[in-house]
């Protein structure tokens, strides 16, 4: 695969933020998602903006940014402290129960809050977190899908991007009929693996899907998509697209995209969000362990 040498690895900053894009209203989840976050609606006991959060931490990411809008506070207390919560627990001598909620604390002074203000799409959300990103590059983690494998996805591409440097994004092949749901790549090398991406297009149709290789809301940008995304071109959907900006850094830098090698669960669907409570239940040990015969049980009684 084409190698930039100015992205040469003496040249290349480690990632080290991310953006958490949870701008969004969460309307197919209505009521649950009245009064709560959609990103705080949990998988078995943890919700999935903790998940997109472990993986990323996992990934060695050390600065956290959220891109919220009205409705969202729930995420902001979630990753803070709770005083009275921790000492009762304390003093219960609960001690697995503050282990499991102290988990996913940052450390202060790691974690931002920005404010998308308008839904005008990914790209938007992206580009709501420039003064954080500033000359960095980044990744960005959408907490709908949720990849379940032996190793963390983002994880498994910063590997990629320590060896090619420039964009990576990871992507998964999806039916036909389904390309008009995603982000759709142009591939050009492919290793089975990874794939050199010569083009890319959000949501086309079956006819016009250039393959069947799909982006999971994983990515790791370089900086200079800001630039495009400052122009707030508007795509699919009437939205500032963030693969339409990415399509403009192809050929300017390198552009990879990686399978995954775990199973993604689109979260942001009914279907998938049980889907990934049910896989999630059967991986437990603890007092989950029956969820197996529950389920086996529940397919005979209805
Ligand atoms: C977003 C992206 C799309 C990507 C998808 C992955 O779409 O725009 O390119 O394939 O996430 O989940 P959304 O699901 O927000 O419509």
């Amino acid at each position: 695969m084409d190698e930039n040498p100015q992205f040469g690895s003496e040249h290349m900053k480690p990632i080290k933020k991310a953006v958490f894009p949870a701008g969004g209203l969460g309307t197919r989840f209505l009521p649950a998602t009245k009064a709560m976050p959609k990103e705080m609606l949990p998988v078995v006991d943890k919700p999935l903006i903790e998940y997109a959060m472990d993986e990323a931490r996992a990934a060695g990411i050390e600065e956290f940014v959220f891109v919220t809008g009205r409705g969202k506070v729930a995420i902001q207390n979630h990753f803070d402290a709770h005083v009275e919560l921790e000492a009762e627990l304390a003093a219960r001598g609960k001690e697995d129960m503050l282990a499991k909620i102290n988990a996913s604390k940052p450390d202060p002074g790691q974690i931002a809050f920005v404010r998308q203000m308008q839904p005008l799409g990914l790209g938007h959300a992206v580009w709501c977190a420039r003064t954080f990103v500033k000359d960095e590059p980044f990744a960005v983690l959408l907490a709908d899908d949720l990849v379940n494998g032996d190793v963390p996805c983002l994880h498994e591409m910063v590997e990629v991007y320590n060896t090619h440097g420039g964009n990576v994004v990871a992507l998964m092949e999806v039916p036909e009929q389904d390309t008009s749901k995603y982000g759709i790549v142009d591939p050009g090398a492919d290793d089975g693996r990874l794939v050199e991406i010569k083009g890319l297009v959000e949501k086309p149709n079956r006819e016009d899907a250039p393959s069947n290789l799909a982006i999971v809301g994983r990515y790791i940008l370089q900086p200079e998509i800001i630039d495009v995304l400052s122009k707030g071109t508007l795509g699919a959907g009437g939205e500032i697209q963030l693969t339409d900006a990415m399509l403009e850094l192809v050929g300017s830098q390198p552009f990879h995209g990686m399978r995954i090698s775990g199973r993604r669960f689109d979260c942001g669907t009914k279907l998938g969000f049980l889907e990934a409570n049910v896989a999630y239940a059967l991986q437990r040990d603890d007092e989950l362990g029956a969820v197996r015969s529950s389920v086996a049980q529940l397919l005979e009684e209805f």
